[in-house]
């Protein structure tokens, strides 16, 4: 049997509420999963391989649900753009690259590499419409022992020339990949993703529904991310109510496990659908500042019991680092509170946290937390040249962790349990 130890100081936040932490503890996994924490080891586990982390923390892997792998080169790039012209001078020209599979290869390879660096252990990505480069990024994570929802795109409408697919040959290229992947791991799945409703026939997502319903597959799509893109999609579908429903008509809005990224200007009726749904949310606060997209009110959606995670949204995101992205949570959550005549109450440490954790990491189960039962999933952190730790809390050396520290304080990496080294 798989067997382990971490010995350190272990913080991790099983509700959004609180840190939870133990200085100088053990914490006890078995076949990948934990079985408990300890202040002393308990006589039974004294036989189990002891990793000797004193004095380091140990936090759960990062959880990243909303990145886009073939807009890995752009990052930082073309952010004078709103989203709709960013998307046709910058995203689409990138994404129609990846039918030629050495290029694929080369970025993608950077994207499973700085993702392990930056200690997400866990991350829902959208690849390109090209089939084979989909199967390679699903490959190069499988390879790299990273967790993963991985979609290829879909889309058969307002896009450029080359990237308009065929609607049937869009269904039957989704259902191919389904077929091949949804077994071959058990850490790396497919997902189905219609990439918004501007680029999706009614048609196309009507058969993207079906397949998800059909092989209990989840879903992601945007939603409702920029005003412009609103109006759009309300011009396009004037025979439904708002943007979410367009989504809840195809089964493509909780009837699987689904995701929607940015959720900016929802309405009333579309969160409660959501709380309904329990959709989840995927808040990418750097790319809602990028591309002066807006500020979600992210305590509105918590206060619903409408589950959030974080999401870099690379490229409109230009930042990796899930703890970057916290950071720049509670930073939007304390504007929005200004804005708001301090109506909603900005992000605490712990909630932001929280996120970019278990958050996240439920939408794959019990991930993002060392309750029983959950993935050792977990992080390293040497935080020692950040300054002193003595007269800290583990909960203020964590904070200081994720305001200051970055991939070089990360020195180890599981994942079930297993150390995972550097891919490639
Ligand atoms: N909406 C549809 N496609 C995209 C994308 O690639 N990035 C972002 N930020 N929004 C989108
Ligand atoms: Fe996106």
């Amino acid at each position: 049997m798989n067997k382990i130890v971490l010995k350190g100081d272990i913080v991790f936040t099983p509700d959004k509420d609180n840190f939870k932490t133990y200085k100088n503890s053990y914490l006890v996994a078995e076949e990948g999963k934990v079985i408990g924490i300890y202040r002393k080891l308990k006589e039974e586990f004294k036989s189990y391989p002891i990793k000797d982390f004193t004095e380091k923390l140990i936090i759960p892997g990062f959880v990243d649900i909303h990145l886009h792998a073939p807009q890995y080169p752009n990052r930082g790039l073309g952010y004078d753009e709103e989203l709709i012209p960013w998307l046709d001078t910058y995203t689409f020209p990138e994404e129609a690259k990846y039918d030629d599979l050495d290029y694929a290869k080369k970025v993608y390879k950077r994207v499973v590499k700085d993702l392990w660096r930056h200690g997400t252990t866990s991350a829902i990505v959208y690849s390109s419409i090209y089939k084979e480069s989909t199967k390679l990024l699903m490959e190069l994570f499988i390879e790299a022992n990273l967790r993963a929802y991985i979609g290829k795109v879909n889309m058969d409408r307002n896009t450029s020339d080359k990237l308009k697919e065929d609607t049937e040959k869009s269904l039957l290229d989704t259902e191919e990949i389904i077929l091949e992947y949804k077994d071959r791991s058990t850490l790396v799945k497919p997902i189905i993703t219609p990439r918004f409703v501007p680029t999706c026939t009614s048609d196309l997502m009507e058969g993207l529904g079906n397949l998800a319903m059909k092989y209990g597959i989840p879903v992601q799509s945007h939603l409702s991310e920029n005003r412009q893109e609103v109006e759009w999609v309300n011009r396009l579908h004037p025979d439904l109510k708002d943007y979410a429903s367009v989504y809840n008509e195809y089964n493509l809005f909780g009837q699987t496990k689904t995701i929607m990224a940015h959720c900016i200007y929802n309405t009333q009726e579309e969160m409660d659908l959501m709380a309904k749904n329990q959709v989840f949310a995927a808040h990418c606060p750097y790319s809602n500042y990028n591309l002066s997209s807006g500020i979600m009110p992210v305590r509105k959606f918590l206060d619903r019991g409408i589950p959030v995670g974080l999401g870099s949204d690379i490229s409109g995101g230009h930042s990796l680092s899930i703890p970057n992205i916290m950071v720049g949570a509670i930073q939007a959550s304390k504007m929005k509170w200004l804005h708001t005549n301090k109506g909603l109450k900005p992000l605490t440490s712990s909630e932001a946290f929280f996120l970019g954790t278990k958050g996240g990491g439920s939408f794959f189960g019990k991930v993002g937390s060392f309750e029983e039962g959950y993935a050792l999933d977990a992080l390293i952190i040497d935080d020692s040249t950040l300054g002193d730790t003595e007269g800290l809390s583990l909960e203020e050396r964590v904070q200081r962790f994720i305001y200051i520290g970055d991939d070089r304080n990360i020195v180890e990496i599981y994942v079930e349990g297993k150390k995972v080294d550097e891919p490639m």
